[in-house]
């Protein structure tokens, strides 16, 4: 008999020691996505009362955006600096005062695709190009692609109480999508999504029904942010692990049309992250009273989970 995939142990969904781990292991290596570059266009509603900056922390190591984009189409770069934007502005009168001590800090490593997808490296010197780091195979999905038409239209953040891998369990399959979203699964039926995995992230796909007017795009970038083209626009998010029992979610919505139609898109997007986050609660809560242990993984059904859980444990365990 072939063995079957097993799950990470069960103590690591609950362990704030295993986030110290992923925070050093995981997100201070690597690359990472962060956004699209419209995030950092100069949207002062959208940013939380922070008017020109967008504050980003994966876990342990804050940085953020300077919010100055004027033009997506003609930048290449962009102002990513370590630090919480509030401490460092405290007391500035002006702008030019602003500038100045931002001018000052660290600035990210970082890189602005050609479609203008932003990706960071905590890494002083990238131990691997950004490129290779995603095996030369992000390119076929990404290239050719203009992820800058759709502008930012709302951003949302809020603590849910689940262990950042209880949350990417599920986003990693569809298993679920069937008896958890009902909406979602009428127009994606389930029997049509496919995971592939690649070098450091994953292409989910499924068609919709009636045809491929809006066919899906799903990329799942190692270890837990996300973008996905569906409904008619587009949103990404970012699992930010803050504690064993706790992750922060970050959403960004970008749409292409009136308030009317981004409301039903909108609206349609949320339901769907709305039945996740009751899932993965009531999933944290039987982790939490420890009568789950380790479990086996369907090896293609749930391949997206076996693909991502085994970057975890190798990246955990290696020295
Ligand atoms: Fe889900």
């Amino acid at each position: 008999m072939t063995s079957l995939p097993r799950t990470v142990p069960a103590t690591w969904y609950t362990s704030d020691k295993f986030i110290e781990a992923s925070r050093e292991k995981i997100y201070n290596r690597g690359w990472h996505f962060v956004s699209t570059i419209n995030a950092l266009s100069m949207h002062p509603e959208l940013n939380d009362g922070l008017e020109d900056a967008l504050q980003l922390n994966f876990v342990g190591n804050p940085f953020f955006g300077v919010c100055n984009v004027d033009d997506p189409y003609k930048a290449t770069s962009v102002d990513l600096r370590y630090g919480v934007y509030e401490d460092v502005v405290r007391g500035c009168k002006t702008k030019e005062e602003k500038a100045a001590k931002i001018a000052e800090l660290p600035t990210v490593n970082h890189v602005v695709t050609e479609g203008g997808l932003i990706f960071v490296c905590h890494e002083k010197t990238p131990a691997k190009s950004f490129k290779e780091y995603f095996g030369n195979e992000l390119g076929q999905f990404i290239d050719g692609k203009d992820f800058r038409s759709r502008s930012l239209r709302r951003r949302l953040v809020y603590e849910c109480d689940y262990n950042y891998l209880t949350f990417i369990d599920g986003y990693q399959e569809c298993l679920h999508c069937q008896y958890t979203h009902p909406g979602f699964s009428k127009v994606y039926p389930f029997e049509f999504y496919k995971v592939d995995p690649y070098t450091n992230f994953c292409r989910h796909h499924c068609n919709p029904v009636g045809g491929s007017k809006d066919e899906g795009l799903f990329l799942y970038f190692f270890p837990s942010c996300t973008l996905n083209q569906y409904g008619g626009g587009m949103g990404i998010f970012r699992a930010n692990p803050v504690n064993g029992n706790k992750t922060r979610m970050e959403f960004e919505y970008f749409f292409d049309g009136n308030d009317e139609e981004f409301e039903a898109y909108f609206k349609f997007a949320r339901q769907v992250a709305l039945e996740d986050i009751w899932l993965c609660e009531a999933a944290q809560q039987n982790l939490v009273s420890g009568i789950y242990q380790q479990g086996v993984l369907h090896p293609s059904k749930e391949v997206g989970v076996v693909f991502y859980q085994s970057l975890i444990r190798d990246r955990i365990m290696a020295q």
